[in-house]
């Protein structure tokens, strides 16, 4: 409202200024014309009746020049007294030799223009309400004296006064008729403009787009309201649009959130079911790196089986040969027809069938104990002070079975005196997986490959090198030799678990670490480095 009034205000002031000033002006121009046309005029009609009243004195005052009859002149002047306009009067005379000789003056007595220039005055000249007048008295066109006259004519300013009094009152009048007229008509120019902007600010207030402003008429607001609905006709249609696509973009988002929580709770699920899925997926790794360590010692159990069924089978034999001999000899005996080269010869049998049968039952007992000794490493965790070279030759007693099917070699050096103290089992499974690798992998196509194990002890630190001289590993493959589950013989009884549980055992059981090597048909061979356990350390 307030930004209305003013727009009202000040175009209403500038309209009523504009016509105020304009009538101000023209009228004072036209006054001011008026006021000098009638100042003049009036001044031109009082100096010609002085004109024709001089005229009328110079000629009386002829006669008096002519017999230089000053006293006459003075008298006649004298009779200005009726003009009170006449404030001062002078009469000279022109002598050849002379020039001007003062005669008369009114109002007597008084000093005396005595002035050559009196003629300047011939022609008439005003100054405000003075007037003054040199008049030549002439006898027969001949100049023979000068009436000069001063008047003040007081009425000039009274008209002056008058004309302007008039003029200021007809100025006023005008000025307040044209305020009443620039009053009456702003409002009914105004109005429609009124109008106008009452719709804009309605929409501005309430933004309702479907207002219109009246464009009824054919004036220049009606063309402007006209021009200001077809815009609101666009602001409409773009206001509308832009709901429209605000509603969309609200709608999208409610969406798109209900579809992020959607995603958010799938995602949780599935974060959720692969967790599960690693933690049994690691349970299953523990299981099956359980299950390699039983597999290996299983095995051993059915490699020691067949071993000792030999031994063990000709023990049977020989004993049972012996009884033979025996129940020869007791049959012989009760026949009474034993001979005594007949017990010479049982006892040399019965001799050889004892040999043969301690014989192998020893080896049996061998075979047992180092099994036993082996297996018990293998399946715990004790640590224990062994004697190097016989452990390597009881690790690879219990392995025989597998090698003894081939012509492969195992070489081993290691100083005999060699005694370490370490983790026994964990150095068995160690070196029956590299074995049992070299024999699987290593020597696939080979027919006479060759091992070495060489183990050093050197400031508490032991140094193994395992090698094999068979096919070898490219670089690729090798990279991955310790991953858990990498195998070659996947289907074919490869689990991909055996190097990973070398590497384990290495670096926990042992607190070493292993380095593998090999190059494609070039063997393949581990480095191990590992410190020797302190006698008071009990694992
Ligand atoms: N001595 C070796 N010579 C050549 N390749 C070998 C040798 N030892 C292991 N490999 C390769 O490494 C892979 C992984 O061995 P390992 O972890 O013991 O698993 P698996 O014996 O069950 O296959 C084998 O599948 C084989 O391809
Ligand atoms: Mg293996």
């Amino acid at each position: 409202m307030k930004y209305k009034s003013h727009i009202f205000s000040s175009f209403k002031a500038k309209l009523i200024g504009l016509m105020i000033s304009v009538t101000f002006i023209s009228l004072l121009m036209a006054s001011v014309g008026l006021t000098v046309v009638q100042v003049k005029s009036f001044r031109n009609s009082l100096e010609s009746s002085t004109l024709s009243n001089m005229e009328i004195l110079s000629f009386n005052l002829i006669p008096m020049l002519v017999f230089d009859d000053s006293d006459s002149a003075q008298r006649l002047l004298t009779s200005l007294k009726t003009r009170p306009a006449v404030k001062e009067a002078e009469v000279y005379r022109l002598d050849e030799l002379e020039g001007l000789v003062f005669v008369a003056r009114y109002p007597e007595g008084g000093e005396h223009y005595v002035h050559k220039d009196i003629r300047e005055y011939i022609t008439p000249e005003f100054f405000g309400e003075k007037h003054y007048l040199t008049h030549p008295i002439l006898l027969d066109r001949e100049t023979v004296g000068y009436l000069y006259v001063y008047s003040v004519f007081d009425e000039l300013g009274r008209f002056q006064l008058e004309i302007i009094g008039t003029v200021v009152v007809i100025m006023i009048v005008c000025l307040l008729l044209a305020l009443i007229i620039a009053l009456k008509y702003q409002a009914i120019l105004l109005r429609p403009l009124r109008l106008l902007v009452d719709v804009t600010e309605e929409i501005s207030i309430n933004k309702d787009y479907s207002l219109r402003a009246d464009s009824t008429g054919n004036d220049e607001f009606s063309h402007l309201a006209l021009g200001f609905n077809a815009m609101l006709d666009e602001i409409e249609t773009h206001d509308r649009q832009q709901r429209q696509a605000k509603l969309d973009i609200r709608q999208l988002n409610m969406g798109l959130e209900e579809t992020v929580k959607k995603r958010t709770v799938a995602l949780e699920l599935a974060n959720q079911n692969l967790l599960a899925t690693l933690d049994q997926l690691s349970q299953s790794k523990n299981k099956l790196v359980e299950q390699e360590k039983m597999a290996s010692l299983g095995g051993l159990v059915a490699g020691i089986a067949h071993e000792i069924n030999t031994p063990v089978g000709i023990g049977v034999t020989a004993v049972s040969h012996m009884g033979e001999l025996v129940a020869q000899l007791e049959s012989e005996h009760r026949a009474k027809t034993l001979r005594p080269q007949d017990l010479d010869r049982f006892l040399v049998n019965a001799n050889e069938c004892v040999d043969i049968t301690f014989n192998n039952l020893g080896r049996a007992a061998d075979l047992v104990k180092s099994f036993k000794q082996v297996a018990v490493d293998q399946s715990s965790d004790s640590v224990r002070t062994i004697l190097m070279a016989d452990y390597l030759h009881e690790i690879l007693m219990s392995l025989r079975p597998q090698l003894k099917k081939t012509e492969h070699k195992v070489e081993l050096q290691c100083a005999p005196g060699l005694k370490v103290r370490c983790h026994a089992g964990a150095l068995s499974q160690i070196l029956t997986n590299f074995i049992m690798n070299s024999l699987i992998h290593g020597f696939e196509g080979v027919d006479k490959g060759v091992i070495t194990i060489s183990i050093t002890k050197r400031d508490q630190r032991i140094s193994l090198t395992y090698s094999d001289d068979g096919i070898g590993m490219d670089a690729d493959a090798l990279s991955r030799i310790f991953d858990p589950f990498y195998t070659t013989r996947r289907g074919h009884g490869g689990s991909g678990l055996g190097a990973h549980v070398v590497y384990n055992l290495v670096t926990q059981a042992l607190n070493g670490n292993v380095v593998a090597k090999s190059e494609l048909s070039e063997g393949l061979s581990f480095e191990i480095d590992f410190p020797e356990r302190e006698n008071h350390v009990v694992k």
